[in-house]
């Protein structure tokens, strides 16, 4: 029972903060998410080596050839929305970079810190 607790809340609670953390922080203030992703197609869809995105967070990013949106921001899980943050946000990296356990800097309370955390 704990279990699905932590696992709702989880999904709900981490997914919101992290879902109003992405809509909020651009270079351009109140930038369109969808426009700003499109802007930065290539650079979330074309890497060398391992893809940045799997198909399924590529469907709902992109609109299909005939310009369809099937995604929206409310679908995007918090893997999805981790990527995002990282590559087409101004949430600057915590003071120990990102990919790291920021519980070893526990005075980092940045923005960043806390997205690492989640
Ligand atoms: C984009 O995000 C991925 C995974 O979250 C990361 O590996 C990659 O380094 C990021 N790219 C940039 C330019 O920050």
């Amino acid at each position: 029972m704990n279990y699905a607790r932590l696992c709702v809340a989880l999904i709900t609670v981490c997914g919101h903060a992290l879902r109003r953390i992405l809509l909020t922080n651009f270079q351009v203030p109140y930038a369109d998410i969808y426009q700003v992703i499109l802007a930065n197609r290539q650079k979330l869809t074309m890497r060398p080596g391992r893809p940045l995105l799997n198909n399924d967070q590529i469907m709902l990013l992109f609109p299909d050839p005939l310009g369809n949106r099937v995604g929206t921001v409310d679908q995007f899980d918090i893997s999805l929305l981790y990527i995002l943050i990282r590559n087409v946000s101004s949430v600057p990296a915590p003071v120990t970079g990102w990919s790291k356990d920021p519980c070893d800097q526990p005075r980092d309370t940045s923005l960043g810190a806390s997205v690492e955390r989640i």
